[in-house]
């Protein structure tokens, strides 16, 4: 298998990140953050920061460092600090102190004396729901709800009515910090008019895009740098805030300027996954046939309503063979730090209470929860006439019952001394998207090739991915080719999002490698070339013709060229007219509850997935185990805890729970491999999200297997499961 070519460099600490770049004069940034959830800044006194040692400027609302809210195509507006006095979140940027040393701008910034007109916040998801609003449209441009009935129904209600066994319940999910290693920080130097940002990021052009709109610089000064990034999970898929104010104050002081975030401004000064509340009714037959499915979701969302979780639309609307269907997304806007894509945005939180209430349905209609999903697999989403292009979700739930020993489970668990063990299982699923993407590709007179998109490799895999597909379609070794990535200075890869990299990048190589392997071949056969005047073709790295080959290094040689290139690029087309695309899985996990502490251990988890062709097992393998660990931290560890103050209780990683090694025991991972060219030539499909998908109702299933006990939110906590 082979293994991440960025993986040595990182596991002995020589690769740098955007934070480890230095330059002779570098000067260093701070931000200073709110300490009230609403209101107006009254007024800043910054009379003993002046004067600070080392202290080089004060940029606040007062005094600001111009920016203009940049309108990135993928993501909409990036919100850009300090250009009003207006305070919606405890945490919001609102003051950065540059000084000559990093110790200087935090000592300084602690002496900004800071006065409010304060006014009253909105800060609880539970008081907040009486003023809720319906949510914008969907990314896809859906309405915020929508049904589909079967003909002579008039409403979810007569549906749900006329099922023989109907089961309800509320649901909830907990706000979670991405929690990335790396901080977001950024360095940013200007020389000679141009701007060089060295910043973690989900795309270096689009950070590029939105470096130069917020300070109207024309693109081609604008340079955006990420070549390793510490962990983004939708997190970095904006241009941060520390990248923002330290490309203005290099520009505003002529000085290389540094600034990265403490951990616990990560928490407020970045974005969240929301919290959701969703409200599921399943009606179905005594045979276990959903007849409906209605499912109302409400997700919290900042002041400005930048983002919504979108949980019935990433879940209900698709998954299950049903006649009738109904969903609703609301949005609760609140004093809340921004919120914005977390893995599986919609997928995660929405099968969380999907797949319990498909629990809870199989307990009321003591069916096995395995047979009901079955049952009610789907050909194509409901309402829809494109059938999935390649879906093998059954064959996940056989592979995984038999490797998993489901075999051996009673609707009542069992008991093991102690403790109280129960197995539970989940659908998982994830849409097969692709963006937009172009990729060079180089063939150099020493044999070895180039493909670079700016892109970026937030941790996922895709540099090697890049080596790998670029090595199969020149048909050559992946030792001969060298992947380029994080650069905005290279083709525009897009975003690494979504999903998505692998079959974007993976398919505009399949474009770019034929055209480049087409023009060498033509080189070759020119006049006064080696293969002048002959049908040559081209394998095995080679032009051949007539019994003889050369080298595509010893073509170039021979004329006088250091290299060829070309690109390719792809986008989605004309396969979304035909068939409805999705990546599929089955999460199955054993946890053992203690007897009298009802403190709960995850001793076994495995996932069966259907991701189309692998290209990297390890890598693959890799993204799963990591997406199930998050269900798991999902369901038992991680939730931000907001005071009525706004002020966020647990926003440190001493406060924030994450699991640990010890927490996590046997993690096993399989996958049915079917290529799917119907979704784009390299067979492969997303599988970087899925596997965080449905793992939280697996974990509380099987709770509720061990101890009878139906807790309906997440994170279930020990006083959850006391008498
Ligand atoms: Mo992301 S939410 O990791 O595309």
């Amino acid at each position: 298998m082979p293994s991440r070519m960025d993986g040595p460099l990182k596991v002995t600490g020589r690769a740098r990140y955007g934070v480890d770049h230095n330059f002779p004069g570098m000067v260093y940034g701070y931000l200073v953050l709110s300490t009230i959830a609403h209101g107006e800044i009254a007024a800043m006194d910054v009379t003993g920061a002046k004067s600070a040692p080392g202290v080089l400027g004060i940029y606040s609302p007062f005094d600001p460092l111009p920016l203009r809210t940049p309108n990135n195509t993928m993501l909409g507006e990036t919100w850009v600090p300090l250009q009003n006095k207006e305070v919606t979140y405890y945490g919001q940027p609102i003051g950065f102190v540059v000084a000559e040393t990093f110790e200087q701008a935090r000592d300084a910034a602690m002496l900004i004396q800071v006065s409010y007109h304060a006014r009253p916040a909105l800060t609880s998801m539970e008081e907040g729901l009486a003023t809720a609003e319906d949510a914008p449209p969907a990314m896809d441009g859906s309405p915020p709800s929508l049904s589909v009935l079967a003909s002579g129904v008039e409403s979810i209600e007569d549906a749900l009515a006329a099922s023989p066994v109907v089961v309800e319940g509320t649901y909830s999910t907990a706000s979670q910090n991405h929690a990335a290693m790396e901080p977001h920080s950024a360095v940013a130097v200007w020389e000679s008019g141009l701007l060089t940002v060295y910043s973690g990021n989900q795309g270096s052009d689009l950070q590029a895009l939105e470096l130069s709109a917020a300070l109207d610089e024309d693109l081609a000064s604008v340079h955006a740098v990420n070549p390793f990034v510490g962990g983004a999970f939708g997190g970095k898929g904006r241009t941060s805030v520390p990248a923002f104010l330290a490309a203005a104050a290099a520009r505003a002081l002529g000085r290389p300027v540094k600034a990265a975030l403490s951990r616990e401004q990560v928490f407020t000064a970045t974005a969240n996954r929301p919290a959701t509340v969703q409200k599921i009714a399943l009606g179905a037959d005594t045979d276990g046939s959903l007849i409906a499915i209605r499912h109302d979701s409400w997700s919290s969302t900042p002041m400005d309503r930048s983002f919504v979780e979108p949980t019935s639309h990433g879940t209900s609307r698709e998954w299950y063979s049903t006649q009738n269907v109904a969903i609703s997304q609301k949005m609760v806007p609140l004093n809340i730090p921004p919120t914005t894509f977390m893995r599986a945005p919609g997928e995660a939180p929405g099968s969380f209470a999907l797949e319990s209430a498909i629990d809870e349905l199989a307990v009321a209609l003591n069916m096995d929860p395995i047979e009901l999903r079955q049952r009610n697999n789907s050909a194509a989403p409901p309402g829809k006439d494109l059938q999935w292009s390649s879906k093998h979700l059954d064959e996940c739930f056989r592979i995984g019952a038999a490797r998993f020993g489901w075999a051996e489970r009673t609707p009542e668990g069992r008991t093991d001394g102690d403790w109280l063990v129960g197995l539970g299982t989940a659908t998982a699923m994830f849409p097969a998207l692709r963006f937009p993407a172009t990729v060079e590709i180089t063939l150099r007179d020493d044999d070895t090739a180039v493909v670079a998109t700016s892109g970026a490799d937030p941790g996922t895999g895709l540099l090697t991915v890049l080596s790998l597909l670029g090595a199969e379609s020149l048909d050559i070794s992946p030792d001969k080719v060298t992947p380029r990535l994080g650069d905005s200075s290279y083709p525009a890869g897009g975003m690494s999002g979504g999903s998505t990299a692998t079959a974007s990048a993976g398919t505009a190589i399949m474009i770019a490698a034929p055209k480049v392997i087409d023009d060498l071949v033509k080189l070759a056969t020119s006049p006064g070339a080696p293969f002048e005047g002959v049908d040559a073709s081209y394998a095995d790295g080679r032009v051949l013709a007539g019994g003889r080959s050369m080298t595509f290094g010893e073509v170039l040689r021979a004329m006088g060229r250091e290299s060829i290139s070309t690109t390719g690029s792809s986008a989605p087309g004309e396969e979304l007219t035909k068939h409805s695309f999705s990546s599929f899985g089955a999460q199955f996990c054993e946890v053992r509850v203690h007897r009298l502490t009802r403190e709960v251990r995850v001793s076994r988890m495995l996932g069966v997935f259907d991701a189309g062709r692998i290209i990297n097992a390890k890598a693959a393998r890799s993204q799963i185990i990591g997406g199930m660990i998050w269900g798991v931290s999902a369901a038992l560890h991680e939730g931000l805890e907001i005071e009525a103050s706004g002020r966020f209780a647990n926003g440190d990683l001493a406060g924030y729970l994450v699991p640990v090694n010890a927490d996590i025991q046997e993690v096993d991972v399989h996958f049915v491999e079917y290529p799917d060219t119907l979704h784009n030539s390299v067979g492969a499909r997303g599988l970087g999200e899925i596997g965080t998908v449905g793992m939280a109702a697996a974990v509380a299933n099987a709770v509720h297997n061990a101890t009878g006990v139906r807790v309906r939110h997440i994170p279930i906590t020990i006083e959850d499961l006391l008498d």
